[in-house]
């Protein structure tokens, strides 16, 4: 049986995005060409390894610096983009993302929730989670710096909202009865899960647990 029919496209490289100097940081990625809504456009790869040992590689580095190249997989998988990574490690994060990160089969791929038009830079939300020992200056260390007018501040995902009051029940449930169809649907066409529905951490934070530096 010839193995090839189960091997999907090479997505390692892509013709659709260039990466040059962002306005936001660094190097970002852009679109070399109109990319219509619903691509896959390319597979985030580099080192497959444990979360102590992608713990254990940036330990050292400085507390108050963000940079990351990190992206969680799973409980158990980081890819360390740092070590043989592709163009996939230079999107930025933005707050009003044209893409998003999606898991299938343990790979994440990068894929357009917009039509893009060439010369787009290409952005999806990390969705960087919290946690209770983060260190108080934590929002200025994963700072945001997308210039969406609505710009949440940081990097980090939102804290959970509180659970709505009886007297705001209803509306609270007729909203989310239509978010949930909305997502049902969402996850029905592309028969992936986002990390948002994942409830996934995309963008792994560099530090270790309490953010400090051993
Ligand atoms: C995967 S890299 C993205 C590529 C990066 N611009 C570079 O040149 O290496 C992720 C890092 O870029 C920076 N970054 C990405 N999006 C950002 C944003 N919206 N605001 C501030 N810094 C951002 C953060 O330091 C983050 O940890
Ligand atoms: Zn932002």
């Amino acid at each position: 049986m010839a193995a090839s029919s189960e091997v999907g496209p090479d997505l390692t490289t892509s013709e659709l995005i260039e990466v040059r100097r962002s306005d936001v940081h660094g190097l970002g990625v852009f679109a070399a060409k109109r990319i219509p809504k619903g691509t896959r456009i390319i597979e985030y790869v580099g080192e497959r390894v444990s979360h102590d040992e992608a713990d254990r590689r940036y330990e050292e580095k400085d507390a108050d610096d963000s940079h990351t190249f990190l992206f969680i997989v799973d409980s158990k998988t980081v890819i360390d983009a740092g070590v043989d990574g592709n163009d996939a490690r230079f999107f930025n994060h933005s707050c009003d993302p044209n893409c998003e990160s999606t898991v299938e089969k343990r790979r994440v791929y990068i894929e357009a929730i917009r039509d893009i038009e060439p010369g787009a830079e290409l952005t999806y939300d990390y969705q960087i989670q919290r946690e209770d020992d983060d260190p108080d200056n934590i929002d200025e260390v994963f700072a945001c710096r997308c210039g969406f007018p609505q710009c949440r501040g940081t990097m980090l995902w939102p804290t959970e909202r509180k659970k709505p009051k009886k007297k705001a029940k209803t509306a609270a449930r007729k909203k989310s009865a239509s978010a949930a169809a909305r997502k049902t649907k969402t996850a029905t066409r592309k028969k992936t899960k986002t990390a948002a529905q994942q409830k996934r951490v995309v963008v792994k934070k560099k530090f270790k647990r309490g953010g400090r530096r051993r």
